[in-house]
């Protein structure tokens, strides 16, 4: 059985106070959740702060990023051994907002995957097609490329893949529960090709634009084991219902 992971993905949003905030409000709501990973993604001047109110808690925390190289002339990066030091468990990598609005390329997600493992922080690899490759019939070999790629002399351990269509992503045009099925079939299949059983442990969660709304009919989705959600995760409310998703 693999255990659910719903990680919320704040990007470019919160301040420390809002943080606070959130957690306050959160952290009673699902501290009777024990069978699902759950995750909070908040910005880098967020995280020391979610790190230490959330200690003891059953929330993980992760970053949106990291850097390849463990320490020096690197300005603006933070490295795995940064993140690892504060109880930070898992890094996003290789995000469709990174890949477009800052050049990531699979080389550079490779780099970060290998280098974040080696410093003890997990990776949820982000992998994806956009609405042209879909429209062209290339869904599948951007998945494949994405996933050879990222994967490239690494293995899957401690790797969580986010499948997030690009098209899906903060336009409330969610996959419907069959697309997203076919995709994590497929992705799931290509790892057990490429790394053999490995296939059916590793969890692929879906993203873009999950809602409290849809939440329920895509974790239904044998392949989907959690989500990674944007917008519907920065309000408590709905992120608490998110995480209580009905199994069915
Ligand atoms: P939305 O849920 O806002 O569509 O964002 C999805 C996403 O990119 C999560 O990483």
């Amino acid at each position: 059985m693999r255990r659910p992971f719903i990680a919320a993905n704040w990007k470019m949003n919160k301040t420390v106070s809002g943080t606070r905030e959130f957690i306050s409000s959160f952290i009673p709501e699902v501290k009777d959740v024990t069978d699902v990973d759950i995750v909070i993604a908040p910005p880098f001047t967020s995280l020391v702060v979610a790190a230490e109110e959330l200690k003891n808690s059953n929330v993980i925390i992760a970053a949106q990023d990291v850097f390849y190289e463990e320490k020096g002339a690197y300005t603006g990066e933070v490295s795995p051994l940064m993140l690892a030091d504060i109880g930070c468990r898992y890094a996003i990598i290789g995000h469709s907002e990174r890949r477009q609005y800052f050049d990531e390329t699979d080389e550079i997600v490779n780099r970060k995957i290998k280098a974040a493992k080696r410093g003890g922080v997990g990776a949820i690899l982000c992998i994806g097609e956009s609405l042209e490759e879909r429209e062209a019939g290339k869904t599948f070999d951007v998945l494949e490329r994405e996933i050879d790629k990222g994967l490239f002399e690494t293995d899957t351990g401690d790797i969580v893949i986010a499948y997030e269509p690009i098209w899906a992503i903060g336009t409330g045009k969610t996959a419907t529960p069959e697309q997203a099925q076919e995709a994590h079939a497929y992705i799931r299949e290509r790892i057990g090709v490429k790394y053999g059983n490995k296939g059916d442990e590793v969890r692929i969660i879906y993203g873009g634009s999950v809602t409290p709304e849809n939440i329920d009919s895509l974790m239904v989705c044998k392949d989907v084991d959690g989500a990674l959600v944007g917008g519907a995760s920065l309000k408590a409310e709905s992120f608490v219902r998110i995480v209580k998703f009905n199994r069915f």
